[in-house]
């Protein structure tokens, strides 16, 4: 059988697991693609370390340009992960001729539009299955088997952190800093959680999701991006008790006037939409096509296994187009959209929390301003329970653009009877 070199970059939790399932499954691969996948050489940034696959030292190297540099290798799988070694890499593979496969979701949302343009250049196709929601093949959906839709929306759980860390603070009553406490002793958090619960990390997937449904390349300026670190217990308490569940969830949508729409923040879930079931370190995303209608696709958003059947997935589609020729995957612009809407613009219902003073008249002065601005509440709730002085008033509020609500929020906020900073959320309608 032919063979098709590889040339593996990095060989931390991902790339030790492609490295080690392309050997124990080599023979089901083999006969599925037609070709033999063979790793001709592996850069790492160590070449002591000890690990968990063994490779040949002989193929090992501190130096990815060999990697670019051997006329042995047509495929470079980047998997170093980081912004600048990893660009770097990329476009030198590319000049160099090669197909490459990368998860690297932070790189392509950054950079995405100059390689995706470098590999237009030189008509080479990227893969980079493995850079949204893990195993899920959502990329192949979205570019493939959704190819004859207009995407109307997705909606999905894109941070398998985040989600566990909420599905924590609900089943088990948990604040904040004990839910991630919880996951990071699990081993679903990273010692340096920042990308996974600010909401960076869902971004960055949310941005090339959208940037392939609607054919223009999205910038990390135009997406409204909020984490979960400000959701308190007493939000997903109320939020319970008014029939919700808060999942961090990345909204991409047109509107009438084909503007597009994309945004990632904790939001209020009906208990009774699908993705309110989605608990733990599960991803999900609803992907609406005006052909093909409701869409599901639940699985796991990363860890070795997962994130490896994905690359492997891509290495397969790769080695089959180079041996083949064939059309460049990777990103293709069209005209057919072409802006996104200000989030100021975008319209939601909103979950509202409030601690006022106990005291006759305070919803009036609230209702007033709300009033004020033409935002109407849906319902109201005013839980048991003091906190000092003060209580909670918590409002559903009806869709409204979130420029007004944010201002009427400013203006209750500066009321002699507001005690505290008020927390507002995004209701999924
Ligand atoms: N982990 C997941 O579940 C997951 C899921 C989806 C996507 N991804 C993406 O996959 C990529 C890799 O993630 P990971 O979790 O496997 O990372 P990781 O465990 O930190 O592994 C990184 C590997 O790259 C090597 N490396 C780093 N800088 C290098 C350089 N300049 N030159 C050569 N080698 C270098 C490291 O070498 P040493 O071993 O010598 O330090 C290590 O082997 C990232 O882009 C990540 O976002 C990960």
């Amino acid at each position: 059988m032919d063979q098709i070199g590889i040339g593996l970059a990095g060989l931390g939790t991902v790339g030790a697991g492609v490295y080690k399932h392309l050997i124990q499954n080599r023979a089901i691969i083999s006969e599925r693609v037609g070709l033999e996948l063979a790793v001709r050489r592996i850069a790492v940034r160590s070449v002591g370390l000890v690990r968990s696959v063994h490779a040949p030292a002989e193929i090992i190297t501190s130096h990815w340009e060999e990697l670019v540099d051997d006329p042995a290798i047509e495929i470079v799988v980047e998997l170093i992960g980081g912004i600048d070694a990893a660009y770097q890499l990329i476009m030198r593979a590319l000049d160099a001729g090669k197909v490459v496969v990368t998860g690297n979701k932070a790189l392509l949302a950054e950079r995405g539009f100059e390689i995706f343009e470098k590999a237009a250049e030189k008509g080479i196709p990227i893969f980079f299955e493995a850079a949204v929601a893990g195993g899920i093949p959502i990329i192949k959906s979205i570019r493939e088997g959704f190819i004859g839709n207009h995407i109307e929306s997705i909606h999905a759980i894109l941070n398998g952190t985040s989600n566990y860390i909420l599905s924590k603070m609900t089943e088990e009553s948990l604040d904040f800093p004990e839910a991630l406490r919880q996951a990071q002793a699990e081993g679903y958090a990273e010692a340096d959680p920042t990308l996974d619960v600010n909401g960076w990390d869902a971004a960055h997937k949310a941005i090339i999701l959208a940037s392939l449904a609607y054919g223009f390349w999205i910038g990390t300026n135009q997406i409204h991006v909020a984490g979960i670190e400000t959701v308190n217990g007493l939000d997903v308490r109320f939020a319970d008790r008014l029939g919700y569940k808060i999942k961090l969830l990345a909204t991409i949508r047109t509107n009438r006037d084909d503007l597009v729409e994309a945004h990632v923040h904790p939001t209020l879930v009906p208990k009774q939409h699908v993705l309110a079931s989605v608990n733990g370190v599960f991803n999900a995303l609803m992907v609406r096509g005006d052909l093909v209608g409701d869409t599901l696709f639940y699985g796991r958003g990363a860890g070795q296994d997962p994130t490896t059947s994905s690359v492997i997935s891509d290495l397969a589609q790769a080695a089959i187009w180079y041996d083949s020729g064939g059309k460049a995957f990777g990103f293709t612009p069209h005209g057919w959209y072409g802006e996104c809407l200000p989030i100021e613009q975008v319209s939601s219902g909103y979950y509202l929390r409030l601690s006022v003073i106990d005291a006759p008249g305070v919803l009036a002065q609230v209702a007033s301003i709300l009033g004020s601005h033409q935002i109407g509440i849906s319902s109201v709730i005013q839980p048991e329970g003091h906190e000092g002085d003060a209580v909670p008033l918590v409002l559903i509020i009806h869709d409204a653009p979130f420029d007004r609500m944010r201002t009427a929020v400013q203006g209750i906020q500066s009321l002699d009877c507001v005690k505290a900073q008020p927390m507002l959320l995004w209701v999924l309608s």
